[in-house]
């Protein structure tokens, strides 16, 4: 016999227990018992599995939840929740759920993605991941942009195992989720609020306060949803360069306007302009990762953010991005490529003094893009 959570998927979680098995399955979605979809190689296929009813379903993730020491009922109709194999799963009951008991279950993999494994998918050129490389060992604040599920976890997890080893990390999550190996790194994770069980919670924004305090190189957040917005800005302002993070954004601009919602949220002081001001300036780098409809998630832009222009509006350049040129008939699936955007980024100065090797000439957009501008004109 397992452990209590393994005893639970075993009995409880028998209807599912191929998808959970089958290591090509990476998302799960039940939408009530007869509804059940999942993701295979980026595409959502609807699975012949079932639950045998609505009772069997809510007694499965009640029994899930039991087994990690939390509580999914009438009174917490929610729950957000790391399993012990790594798996993330978020349930949501009825009545607030009218399909049935909702859940999706994001499969945990052993095997992290890598830089190479993103340009072997083309999900990403070699010369945008040398690039973001040397962005990295400049101590440019790199902020990973992207919509639910299109890879900002992954492409942060990525980033931050290319930083260089001496450097002191001090990693802030939710659910601890990433894998950054590196010699130094102090991994932190929050906790939910418990007022029946006298548990008090500990917020992203106390962990990046302490984090502060506890003589970090770089803070990474995984995901920026919070006030922890206006610290981790301060943060990025203040002398720990190379600071990462993601944010929920569908382009480099958005997430300069998320970041900057998220920083007036709180109870600050700040006036919104100035604010704006700190974000333009902390907001260096910035990397969009986006789910297409092909399924593919693909590196769509990396882009430089070089403060506000005289109207107060972000200034943003594009330096590489990905642009579709066809279609394959058989598998559907979209031919392209990250191409640079003609912008030499306003460091181009650091990448000289510090004689690493990016040529002027690697941010200049080959021909046959500049011709197909002018055919599509
Ligand atoms: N470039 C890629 N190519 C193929 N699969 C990828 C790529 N990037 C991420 N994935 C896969 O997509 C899934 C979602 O990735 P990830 O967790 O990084 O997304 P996310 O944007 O952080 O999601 P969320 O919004 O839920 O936090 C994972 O299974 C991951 O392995
Ligand atoms: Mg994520």
């Amino acid at each position: 016999m397992g452990s209590v959570f393994e005893e639970a998927i075993e009995t409880f979680l028998s209807p599912i227990g191929d998808l959970l098995a089958d290591s090509a399955v990476t998302e799960i979605m039940i939408n009530g018992p007869d509804e059940i979809f999942i993701e295979r190689k980026g595409l959502v296929y609807k699975s012949e599995n079932t639950f045998p009813n609505e009772e069997a379903l809510i007694s499965a993730f009640r029994a899930v939840a039991q087994s990690v020491g939390r509580i999914i009922d009438n009174d917490n109709p929610r729950l957000d929740a790391r399993l012990p194999n790594g798996s993330r799963i978020h349930v949501v009951l009825p009545p607030m759920a009218r399909n049935g008991t909702t859940v999706a279950i994001r499969k945990f993999s052993e095997e992290k993605l890598t830089i190479s494994d993103l340009i072997k998918f083309g999900s990403m050129s070699k010369m945008g991941a040398r690039f973001l490389d040397i962005c990295i060992h400049l101590g440019k604040n790199v902020v990973v942009s992207g919509g639910t599920g299109s890879g900002k976890t992954t492409m942060l997890n990525v980033l931050g195992s290319r930083i260089p080893k001496t450097q002191r990390l001090i990693i802030i999550e939710d659910a601890a989720e990433l894998q950054i190996h590196a010699e130094h790194v102090v991994q932190f994770e929050t906790r939910k609020e418990n007022l029946d069980m006298g548990i008090v919670g500990v917020t992203i924004r106390d962990l990046v306060i302490s984090s502060m305090r506890l003589r970090p190189d770089r803070i990474i957040v995984g995901e920026v949803r919070g006030e922890e917005a206006l610290d981790l800005i301060q943060v990025m302002n203040t002398g720990h360069d190379g600071s990462m993070g993601t944010v929920h954004a569908n382009n480099a601009l958005d997430a300069c306007t998320r970041l900057e919602t998220l920083c007036l949220m709180g109870d600050t002081k700040i006036p919104a302009e100035a604010i704006r001001k700190m974000v333009g300036s902390a907001m260096q780098v910035i990397v969009q990762c986006s789910r297409y409809h092909d399924g593919g998630r693909r590196t769509a832009s990396i882009s430089e953010i070089i403060g506000l222009d005289e109207h107060g509006n972000y200034v943003c350049k594009d330096i590489f991005k990905w642009i579709q040129t066809g279609k394959d008939p058989e598998t559907g699936k979209y031919i392209g490529e990250m191409v640079p955007c003609n912008y030499v980024p306003s460091f181009f100065e650091d990448i000289i003094v510090n004689k690493l090797p990016f040529p002027k000439a690697n941010f200049i957009a080959p021909d046959w893009v500049k011709n197909l501008k002018k055919e599509a004109a």
